[in-house]
């Protein structure tokens, strides 16, 4: 029987990465599906942290229905910024910002950093609610760097400024499928995978 999973989240962009990765196995459906509009308030401390404020926000939603919950947090940590943006990728240049707003920002602290030292880790955290009320995590990682100048313009947010060290190519320039393959939320879903597999 195809079980069916209600993704925590109202970017779009991840939305999309998430259900081709999860679709040849569930029904994945998402909060607007579900008609589901509220905001969810992410002021954890640790991308497992908000991953897990996301999934617990639509327990309710969800309650007596057989559909398991997932929802990911995830961002970029440069190494010379000390780990910034980190947590908050999606604000880094303030409120309500573009991906372009942020990229900017990012590649100015970066000015004059050598090649050598723009060091970086894309990261996703995923939690998971299951119908009897069981949570789990998993996280995945990918090493990279940062671009000097933009590369690419497939992908979202960061995509066109990150260098996937195992394929020595910008995410910015892969394809969907490339992307969804190899990079750090398909890192995180192959394990979560492995975990619903189990409890299936
Ligand atoms: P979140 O909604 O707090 O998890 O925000 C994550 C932010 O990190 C996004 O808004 C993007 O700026 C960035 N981000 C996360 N995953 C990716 C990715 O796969 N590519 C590029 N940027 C990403």
């Amino acid at each position: 029987m195809m079980r069916t999973i209600l993704l925590a989240t109202r970017n779009q962009d991840k939305a999309k990465e998430l259900k081709a990765m999860l679709d040849a196995d569930f029904e994945v459906l998402t909060m607007k599906d579900f008609g589901i509009e509220i905001e969810i308030i992410e002021d954890g401390l640790t991308y497992e942290e908000n991953a897990l404020i996301k999934v617990r926000a639509l327990k309710s939603y969800v309650q007596g229905k057989d559909i398991i919950i997932i929802g990911e947090d995830s961002g970029l940590s440069v190494d010379c910024l000390n780990g910034e943006p980190g947590i908050y990728s999606a604000r880094y240049a303030g409120e309500n910002v573009t991906y372009t707003d942020n990229n900017e920002k990012l590649l100015k602290e970066m000015t004059g950093v050598p090649e050598e030292q723009r060091g970086a880790s894309f990261i996703t955290a995923i939690a998971m609610i299951f119908p009897d009320g069981c949570e789990l995590t998993c996280e995945g990682l990918v090493r990279g760097k940062i671009v000097l100048e933009y590369c690419g313009e497939g992908g979202f947010g960061y995509d066109p400024l990150f260098i996937h060290e195992a394929s020595g190519r910008c995410y910015g320039d892969m394809t969907k499928d490339e992307k969804n393959r190899l990079s750090h939320r398909a890192a995180a879903i192959e394990k979560a995978k492995a975990i619903l597999e189990q409890r299936i």
